[in-house]
């Protein structure tokens, strides 16, 4: 009987687990020169945990089950309540701020399609108890850092920035009620995923009155930060969230990234528990899904139990990123190798076979990475098998072996050179 593979997760044969190291190697090189310290917790929590805060769409997209105990379990979707916990429950012995990143395996149940998969990797970057915006610029500028560190320019990338705070004082001058808000952020989080019907049906759903509706409409299809200052009615705590913006742009010029920051009060996001600033990185074409989300979240410790301490952060998936990176020529399957082979160890004749396999694992004992032919071949098969390893050298031991030398070539040259073992040794650990 055959068994297939899930749908929607991935087998990481040797070649995709280099693309897969190529990305969180340089997703961890980027955290922690940015200052961010690694974190991790487990891959399953209680299922409630998903329930307080996220909202309805990862709700729905849980992978849940009921352990032998009878508890009710779920498979993270995001690594983001976990974090919320696992400070809440050292509160008080953390050193703060908290700068953390985590790389975690993510699954949701969503439709398989372009760049959305049951099972993917997630880049996390958060800071806790800082409540300036300067710490949102701060994580925003780490997600750019990397994206430009694998050759992405603002031609290729930009980074859509709004608020909640400042979409809350909005809506509520629009006639919308604190209590609708989480629901009305969810349908406007769809209007670009969703064709124009679909999503006025959705809002029709969530705003009864017409004239509600049609101001919120209008609010929405502002360009600018002095359209909003213009034309809405902006009360005190409007004002203030448009200075923090205003503020955060600032801030990623001063950065160096302001070439890569737009406004864009479409941008609201899909999880519930964002409370300020919310962004998305996309291609300039948006013909790709967000690569990046993420956003100010100052309640969520509070309502894990925790005190009032404040959040920033967002995550960044491997899936769509590897299709950005394909599609502008900045990833090819042969720029990344699977191994690293230092030299392949060749005989001439199969006399000298043990030479080589003394010779072989007394490199490995040094610490370099030796190859050999399990099989009697001849020199010139060898030297194939070493060009096909992507051997940097290839060391020939024949005659000379009992003189305490051997031929060296260089694979990339092609020189070749005779040298006493220890000193071939000394220049393999090089
Ligand atoms: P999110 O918007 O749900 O945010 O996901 C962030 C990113 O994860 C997306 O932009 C996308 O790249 C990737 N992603 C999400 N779902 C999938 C999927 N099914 N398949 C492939 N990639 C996916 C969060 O998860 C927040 N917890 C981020 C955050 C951290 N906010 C603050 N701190």
């Amino acid at each position: 009987m055959k068994i297939p593979a899930v749908k929607g997760t991935r087998d990481f044969y040797p070649p995709q687990m280099a693309v897969r190291n190529y990305l969180v190697d340089g997703w961890k090189a980027v955290s922690l020169r940015n200052g961010f310290e690694e974190y991790d917790g487990p891959i399953f929590e209680h299922l409630k945990m998903y329930q307080i805060k996220s909202g309805e769409e990862i709700a729905s997209q849980l992978f849940s089950f009921t352990d032998r105990g009878g508890r009710d379990m779920a498979i993270r979707p995001e690594i983001t309540p976990t974090l919320a916990r696992m400070v809440n429950q050292q509160i008080n012995a953390l050193p703060r701020p908290i700068k953390w990143f985590s790389v975690p395996r993510l699954c949701r149940a969503e439709r398989p399609q372009k760049g959305r998969l049951r099972e993917f990797f997630q880049w996390n970057i958060d800071i806790i108890d800082v409540e300036d915006v300067l710490a949102d610029a701060e994580v925003i500028f780490t997600a750019i850092d990397y994206l430009r560190s694998t050759g992405l320019t603002a031609a290729d990338i930009a980074v859509r920035i709004s608020s909640r705070r400042m979409l809350a004082a909005l809506l509520r001058s629009a006639g919308i009620e604190q209590d609708q808000l989480d629901g009305v952020y969810a349908v406007l989080d769809k209007k670009a995923k969703l064709p124009d019907e679909a999503f006025e049906a959705m809002l029709t759903e969530r705003i009864g009155d017409e004239t509600v509706r049609r101001r919120v409409a209008e609010l929405m299809a502002a360009e600018t930060i002095e359209a909003i200052e213009n034309t809405a009615h902006l009360d005190a705590e409007g004002a203030a969230a448009v200075g923090e913006l205003r503020r955060l742009f600032d801030l990623l010029s001063l950065m160096g990234i302001g070439e890569f920051a737009v406004f864009d009060i479409g941008v609201v996001r899909g999880l519930a528990y964002y409370t300020g600033v919310v962004f998305e990185v996309y291609d300039r074409a948006a013909t790709l899904r967000a690569v990046c989300g993420g956003g100010r979240y100052d309640n969520l410790l509070r309502d894990f139990g925790g005190p009032a301490v404040t959040a920033t952060g967002f995550g960044m998936g491997d899936a769509v990123l590897e299709i950005l990176l394909r599609e502008k020529g900045l990833l090819t399957d042969s720029t990344l190798s699977t191994r690293n082979v230092d030299c392949f160890v060749a005989i001439v004749a199969d006399e000298f076979r043990d030479r080589a396999i003394e010779l072989v694992f007394r490199v490995r004992r040094a610490g370099a990475c030796a190859e050999f032919s399990y099989k009697a071949a001849g020199l010139k098969k060898q030297l194939k098998q070493a060009q096909a390893l992507n051997a940097r050298y290839t060391v020939i031991v024949g005659e000379e072996f009992s003189e305490n030398r051997l031929t060296v070539k260089n694979m990339a040259t092609g020189e070749q050179e005779l040298m006493a073992v220890e000193q071939c040794i000394e220049s393999l650990l090089a």
